[in-house]
């Protein structure tokens, strides 16, 4: 776990490594966990015989380190950040800017507001992290305890390590303090963070609020506001949670909006919140990357595990995501996948625990399967996916998530598949899908559980059967409250499908 670790290198005489360690524990001191107040002074001379003090004061005076400005002479976007964050960027390998990052990072650096969109896995992460980090670097000033300077905003737990891990990338010479803010693990590391002091918060929205709550720490010092998979923040799920949060920041803040899919009513909601934005938009006509071979397979329904057996044992890809609509539906899968191929599972019926290992089991090739629910469809960058399958499409009304699912694959300029399994039933999805990715897909036919009756019934005209949403709109309350030990029984079938996709999230 990496939620809140030191930047400065340690050749920079900096001592806090110490610290580091303990400020990963689990609260494993039993009595009371993070929730009083109190506590605080419980824990200062707590730390292995460590002042706290000491360290408060160390982290205001490490020492710097000079950099050189790697890409003065190549006349790039990246030639206008500050030399740390080039010798950073140098270092991980980046020549020249992506085409979001070109275009973010001149406005960015004037601190306009910004709504960026470009297709998945074309780094809109350091399209905003690096303007960031820019600023931060150009107005030093001593971390303040209780009192961040940044807070970036995004929808699942493993999304905001994967933005942590990435200010430390970029910033691993600005010696720049952050903490990663979610539910599922110990409060303590993360109130320890903000009394400590941090300049930038990554956050899921539950979480935060339960720490605003109980003040921990408070949003008045925050200067730039982040929404990473804006959409996603935006609609009705977290759309409550972001307005309280909203109201505790200054009303003179600087606001980042990026995600792969920011478009329509969402951008209308999303003017509430900015002002005078600037808009930015890559390839809109296109809105998923050619890199990625898409194909329709069309099935029977109670054939989709034969076919997916097959499709595996034909592929030779060594990291396969299958998406599945409904977390009983990924375990159930994820144990049929594992007596063949070795296979994990990740949603939100899981332990953070157990969504952590599944990652790194699946990021070190010790499974070749990861079976996942929507949890993961959005902004996870995992290197050489190589085929994405569709198990069930998105529900209608959510055609969004099929650019993000399949967007897992293909990224950084790489090559990948995605498969859709398509059934009987599945024809407003599959319309509504065409219709937002601005093309059809081509069937693959050419395998042995193909259905014409499927093929059929999916393209027959939806006359009268109204398409859409259904009764209840598939993403409402998803965030919040629902679907802690939802087995898949009972209910009705469209309300599961919300308590489903975003459960655990928080
Ligand atoms: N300028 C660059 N040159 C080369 N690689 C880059 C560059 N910028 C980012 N990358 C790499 O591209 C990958 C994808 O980046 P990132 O996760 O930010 O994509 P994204 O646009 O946020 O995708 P998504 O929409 O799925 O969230 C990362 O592995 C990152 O290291
Ligand atoms: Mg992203």
């Amino acid at each position: 776990m990496r939620e809140y670790e030191d930047h400065r290198p340690r050749d920079q005489g900096y001592r806090g490594n110490d610290y580091r360690r303990n400020n990963n524990y689990r609260d494993n001191r039993g009595g009371r966990g993070g929730n009083d107040r109190r506590s605080y002074g419980r824990d200062r001379g707590n730390f292995r015989g460590n002042n706290h003090r000491d360290h408060y004061e160390e982290r205001i005076e490490a020492p710097q380190v000079v950099c050189e400005a790697k890409f003065a002479e190549s006349g790039n976007e990246f030639a206008k950040l500050a030399p740390e964050i080039q010798q950073a960027i140098f270092e991980a390998g980046y020549e020249t800017p992506t085409p979001i990052q070109a275009q973010s990072i001149p406005p960015l650096l004037e601190r306009k507001d910004f709504f960026g969109s470009a297709q998945t896995g074309t780094g809109k992460t350091a399209a905003f992290t690096l303007p960031i980090l820019h600023h931060l670097v150009s107005n030093r000033r001593p971390v303040e305890r209780y009192r961040p300077r940044v807070l970036i905003l995004a929808p699942t737990r493993e999304l905001c390590t994967q933005i942590g891990d990435q200010i430390e990338k970029y910033g691993k010479y600005c010696g720049i303090w952050h903490v990663c803010v979610y539910g599922g693990v110990s409060k303590g590391p993360q109130t320890s963070a903000f009394r400590q002091g941090v300049d930038v918060c990554v956050a899921t929205p539950g979480r935060l609020i339960d720490l605003l709550d109980e003040e921990r720490f408070t949003l008045d010092n925050v200067d730039a506001f982040v929404l990473d998979e804006a959409d996603r923040m935006l609609d009705m799920g977290f759309i409550p949670d972001i307005e309280r949060i909203t109201k505790l920041l200054p009303q003179e803040r600087w606001n980042l909006f990026f995600s792969a899919t920011l478009s329509g009513n969402i951008l209308n909601l999303a003017n509430r919140f900015v002002t005078d934005p600037v808009r930015v938009t890559i390839e809109p006509e296109k809105p998923t990357v050619d890199r990625i071979n898409q194909k329709l397979m069309y099935v029977e329904k109670n054939r989709r595990n034969d076919l997916l057996l097959h499709v595996l044992k034909e592929s030779t890809e060594d990291k396969v995501i299958v998406f599945c609509k409904t977390k009983a539906g990924a375990e159930r899968v994820s144990e049929l996948v594992d007596r063949d191929f070795p296979a994990v599972s990740i949603h939100g019926d899981k332990s953070q625990a157990q969504r952590d290992q599944a990652i790194r089991m699946f990021k070190a090739n010790r499974v070749r399967v990861l079976v996942a629910t929507d949890v993961a469809a959005r902004g996870l960058d995992i290197n050489n996916v190589g085929l994405v399958i569709n198990y069930d499409l998105p529900q209608a009304g959510d055609a969004e998530s099929y650019v993000h699912r399949i967007g897992r694959t293909a990224r950084a300029g790489k090559e990948g598949d995605a498969f859709s399994f398509v059934s009987a039933d599945d024809g407003d999805s599959l319309r509504q899908v065409e219709k937002y990715i601005r093309k059809k897909i081509d069937a693959n036919v050419d395998h042995p559980f193909h259905s014409d009756f499927a093929e059929k019934e999916a393209n027959r005209p939806s006359y009268g059967r109204g398409g859409g949403r259904g009764g209840y709109g598939n993403r409402y309350g998803g965030n919040r409250g629902y679907g802690g030990n939802n087995r898949g029984y009972g209910g009705r079938p469209q309300l599961r499908k919300y308590r489903e996709s975003y459960a655990g999230s928080r």
